[in-house]
């Protein structure tokens, strides 16, 4: 179709991407061979199939199982560079992405393992690609404010690698306070900052990111609509919500994607961002969003190209870079 041309043709950029969560069943079932992991799956096609969660937890539990297989600098290599040459793919020019450390160094994989993969697949896909990213830390918020200024620290060595800091994880009992002061010591370091709230958790959680945390974008978001108050601020600030349909549709926070408030949020002047969040385990990646948008959403070209843009405006990217994709 014309929208499905334009999506592919246009130049877009990714905000809320989980690294760990673009591992394809192919990739997982091949590291698990290699590194001798068990997996509770007999093939590949029995790892797709077990791809059906009724919230935000029941896939987490999946996906730290999943990452489970990540052992040396290579497997992180791999990862990263499957994703990349998939920006390439889609037109995805440039990639914010988040990893979860805590994920690798509770199980005793450590950040000199994963960042130098990261490292060697992000400058290949610059030079050979010509695609930018920066990397975002996310915390893990069901552990504890201490393990996340531990993992703050530990990350020294690499600061100069990494844009931004941000928070996932279960969300569902701990909000953002619980996070102020590694937040605090982030923003101090000259980091940007970030937090998912209001995918599941009430708007409540987005008021302490924006207060508490002094978060630059809302991961998510899509309960502001419940909160007349928040989305008039959100309005007249522009903080960046980066919205994921498939993820929506699958972690059931919507029943339906034509029930999906993306229109409404934009119409109501916020700015609005698609992104893909866990491609692998969603079953789509960049452009499959849009395109589900464009299906099932009243959406129009106009809507689509305002969508993009507001990828660029509300990326991390200097000014002046911005400029050339606007
Ligand atoms: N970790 C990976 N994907 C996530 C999501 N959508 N929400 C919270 N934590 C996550
Ligand atoms: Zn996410």
């Amino acid at each position: 179709s014309n929208l499905e041309t334009l999506i592919q043709r246009l130049p877009k950029a990714e905000l809320h991407l989980h690294i760990e969560g673009s591992l394809e069943p192919q990739l997982m079932w091949d590291l698990a061979q290699k590194h001798h992991v068990e997996l509770p799956f007999s093939d590949v096609d029995a790892i797709k199939s077990a791809y059906q969660f009724d919230n935000l937890q029941s896939f987490l539990d999946l996906y730290y199982q999943g990452a489970d297989v990540l052992r040396d600098e290579d497997d992180f290599f791999q990862l990263m560079w499957a994703y990349l040459c998939k920006c390439h793919e889609q037109n995805v020019l440039h990639a914010e992405i988040m990893f979860d450390p805590q994920t690798h160094t509770e199980r005793g994989v450590s950040y000199d393992v994963f960042m130098p993969g990261f490292i060697k697949a992000i400058e290949k896909a610059r030079d050979e690609l010509g695609i930018s990213v920066y990397l975002i830390l996310s915390f893990l918020r069901h552990l504890s404010e201490e393990s996340a200024i531990e993992t703050l620290e530990k990350a020294r060595p690499y600061y100069e690698h990494i844009k931004a800091v941000g928070l996932d994880s279960s969300e569902l009992g701990n909000p953002p306070s619980k996070f102020e002061r590694v937040f605090a010591q982030a923003k101090a370091l000259g980091f940007k900052l970030v937090a998912h709230a209001g995918e599941e958790g009430p708007p409540e959680y987005i008021w302490e990111a924006l207060h508490l945390l002094k978060v630059d974008r809302i991961d998510h978001g899509v309960r502001s609509i419940e909160d007349p108050e928040l989305m008039a601020y959100l309005k007249q600030h522009q903080v960046p919500l980066t919205v994921c349909p498939l993820s929506n549709l699958k972690l059931c926070v919507i029943d339906q994607m034509s029930e999906h408030n993306i229109l409404q949020l934009m119409n109501d002047g916020l700015r609005v961002t698609v992104n893909a969040d866990d491609p692998s385990y969603f079953g789509g990646y960049l452009n499959e969003n849009f395109m589900a948008l464009a299906e099932h959403v009243n959406m129009q070209a106009s809507d689509l190209i305002t969508l993009v843009q507001n990828g660029f405006k509300a990326s991390f990217l200097p000014e002046k870079t911005k400029q050339d994709w606007l």
